[in-house]
């Protein structure tokens, strides 16, 4: 059994990864000031006497490392992030503090605490618009927006930590994460959870294009089993490493299944493609798994009809 600390972890990666250590065996310490997070996605965590959650802001000096000092975790899973694209254009400084200064300040703490291995949430944002499919890791890393600067920051920072002190680090890009209890709010979410919410609301969805864009969509139960393999997998060095399926799902295929799950449904709308748009994005799988033995497991029509089964 692993200790391990986990930041963000009432959100929805955090909050899945924290069920998935559990199920586990693992004990782990969960963070998090609830900007994002939602208590009520710890509901299944909070009734397991090996969790302990602290509300804690990671980005404020020295609490994250106070409390990583205390818990003394074999890892810290690093998640807790300002996570909205368009947040991060709004607020250069928000995105900064919450995505670089807090990813330094974890480092600190893990460094502080003897801790040995660092995992991060990064994200498939680091690329920008790639030339060639799949993505490799060692592609151009062209960020297109503030956001996805402040993830490939944050690998180097932590990167560079590590081999000065001694951690194992390990930098996850997600790619397109979708699942039970993925914030809908803004228009700019995850596609998939604004179209659960859509057809869960009897209401049309708006396809941006003509719905043949295609995205490498993961479940995020796969996320979370890979986060925990990072996490507790011994004998693993650091490395950076796709956190994809290695498959394209096109927008259409989404909807047939949304469809037939809801035949009641009004038709959805097709509107002019979303400025800035790429067509199609899909990841390598093949470094995590070989550096961290993880493949995906869960197919798409499978999370799919997960997410509108649980309404
Ligand atoms: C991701 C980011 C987005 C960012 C972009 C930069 C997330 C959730 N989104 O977008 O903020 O600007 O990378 O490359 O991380 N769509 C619809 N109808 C909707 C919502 C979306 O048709 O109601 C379309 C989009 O236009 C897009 C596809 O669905 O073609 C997927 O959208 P999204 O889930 O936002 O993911 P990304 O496009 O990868």
């Amino acid at each position: 059994m692993a200790h391990v600390f986990v930041t963000g972890a009432a959100g929805f990666i955090g909050s899945h990864t924290v069920d998935r250590l559990l199920k586990e065996g693992h004990r782990v310490t969960g963070a998090d000031n609830f900007r994002t997070g939602r208590r009520e996605n710890l509901t299944v965590a909070l009734a397991s006497p090996r969790f302990t959650l602290l509300e804690l802001d990671v980005a404020r000096e020295g609490g994250l490392a106070a409390a990583v000092t205390v818990a003394r975790p074999d890892a810290l899973i690093h998640l807790a992030a300002l996570v909205s694209v368009q947040e991060s254009m709004r607020d250069l400084g928000l995105n900064f503090d919450l995505n670089v200064r807090a990813t330094h300040l974890a480092a600190e703490a893990a460094r502080a605490a003897g801790t040995g291995r660092i995992v991060f949430a990064s994200s498939a944002a680091i690329y920008g618009d790639v030339a060639s499919l799949p993505v490799r890791e060692e592609a151009a890393k062209l960020p297109i927006s503030p956001y996805g600067a402040a993830k490939l920051a944050s690998e180097a920072l932590l990167l560079g930590h590590g081999v000065a002190f001694g951690l194992t680090v390990r930098c996850q890009r997600y790619f397109n994460v979708f699942g039970p209890r993925q914030d809908p709010a803004s228009p700019y979410s995850g596609v998939i959870s604004i179209f659960a919410r859509r057809y869960r609301e009897r209401k049309a969805v708006t396809v941006y294009g003509d719905g043949s864009q295609t995205r490498d969509f993961i479940s995020v139960h796969d996320v979370a089993r890979a986060n925990v393999l990072a996490a507790t997998r011994p004998d693993i060095r650091s490395g950076a490493a796709n956190i994809c399926t290695g498959r394209a799902t096109s927008l259409l295929d989404v909807l047939s299944v949304f469809r037939r799950h809801h035949p009641e449904a009004p038709p959805p709308v097709f509107g002019e493609a979303r400025a800035g748009d790429i067509l199609h994005s899909r990841g390598s799988a093949a470094v995590a798994a070989a550096e961290l033995g993880f493949q995906s497991e869960v197919p798409v029509e499978e999370g799919l009809a997960e997410l509108i089964r649980l309404g």
